[in-house]
């Protein structure tokens, strides 16, 4: 009897235990250059480790198949330290959630296997994630427990990175609607090419937002594009870019660096105006009046303002998420893998990346 009652509260007690340890959920991510592990436990993140790659340097982009095979040597010292540094062993664990796609099949390639195969080692659940979801999701992680400044739905995502440009209508944690997207280049990639044009190192878009700081924006004016609905086109404004130095080269020679603060304030200026213009748009016709913004661009100084300044004026309430999360990180994999883990939404052993996918 004695034993028996004994039994019992012991199991509760494990049971209790398990309960307020909460559900903890490593986050793997190497769909490009980044090779980053995150340990999350409900909302909270733990740990979030990253290595880059600065192989890529010398080439002025991404090189694909230097990039897996960087992901190959950082992904086990990066899982170790992200496991280390949350003070979480490996069998406490809930579950393994790891980019699925879009992003370099090669780098894909390892994260996913890696994940498939600690899952089954470990013999815990494993969770695919949509990167582009997974970017919007990180404005869900939370930094402490006060921490409680996340969106409510439906809201507006303005996703700006180096692949993408999309404004995606989010209904709720696992229901996402692209309603506007590039039909060319991405923001990110008219960051970097053009600041490869006025000779600064990649990736350009740090460099040209550090630069318009002393700039003036108003000093050159770049055309914008015409496209439908909330879609986005930079291609054009790259062109534009190019031939207006071309030929100002020809009248002076010392044209790049005698206006190089001025060209960069201008350039970024008509990007933010071409991203804020159809955010607007968007805003206004759908009457929603809660937006975010997510992905590396988000990291540009002018374009916080911007939105900053157009929220008050339009009383609109803006989330930027911090800095550390705005750039390919695990952790923003770990939350969305967490809000799939309580959908009961696995995958089985047999899942493969996928370079292109919308959301
Ligand atoms: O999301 P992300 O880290 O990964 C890719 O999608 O590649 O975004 C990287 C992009 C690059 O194009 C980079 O130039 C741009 O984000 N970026 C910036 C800034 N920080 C990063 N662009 C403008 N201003 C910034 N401060």
């Amino acid at each position: 009897g004695e034993r028996a009652v004994y039994f019992f509260f012991s199991l509760i007690f494990v049971f209790a235990m398990r309960n307020e340890k909460g559900i903890t959920i490593l986050g793997i991510e190497s769909s490009c250059d980044d090779t980053s592990a995150a340990v999350i436990r409900d909302r909270l993140v733990l740990s979030n480790v990253i290595a880059n790659q600065s192989v890529h340097e010398r080439y002025g982009g991404v090189v694909p198949e230097l990039a897996s095979r960087a992901h190959q040597q950082n992904i086990v010292p990066v899982v170790h330290d992200a496991l280390k540094q949350a003070g979480v062993s490996k069998d406490e664990l809930s579950a393994i959630a790891f980019t699925r796609g879009p992003g370099l099949l090669g780098s894909l390639l390892v994260g996913t296997s890696f994940a498939k195969g600690l899952s089954s080692a470990l013999n815990i659940p494993l969770i695919d994630v949509n990167h582009l979801q997974a970017h919007v999701m990180a404005h869900f992680i939370k930094e402490n427990e006060e921490d409680d400044s996340q969106p409510d739905f439906p809201f507006l995502c303005l996703l700006v990175s180096g692949g993408n440009s999309q404004i995606i209508l989010v209904k709720s944690y696992n229901d996402m609607e692209i309603i506007g997207q590039t039909i060319d280049d991405a923001a990110g990639e008219a960051f970097d090419k053009c600041a490869k044009v006025i000779g600064l190192g990649y990736p350009g878009g740090p460099e040209v937002d550090r630069l318009a700081k002393r700039g003036n924006p108003k000093k050159f004016v770049f055309s914008k594009p015409q496209v439908a609905g909330y879609d986005y086109s930079f291609s054009g404004l790259k062109t534009s870019f190019l031939y207006f130095l071309r030929d100002n080269l020809k009248e002076d020679p010392a044209f790049i660096e005698k206006n190089r603060e001025d060209l960069c304030a201008s350039l970024q200026k008509t990007i933010i105006d071409i991203l804020m213009d159809k955010l607007h748009r968007a805003s206004n016709d759908l009457g929603i009046k809660e937006i975010a913004v997510a992905g590396g661009v988000s990291a540009n100084t002018g374009l916080r303002n911007a939105i900053e300044k157009y929220a008050r004026r339009y009383r609109r309430k803006v989330h930027i998420p911090k800095f550390s999360y705005t750039t390919d990180n695990a952790a923003m994999v770990a939350i969305a893998g967490y809000f799939k883990y309580l959908d009961n939404d696995f995958c089985g052993p047999d899942v493969a990346p996928y370079a292109r996918v919308a959301i």
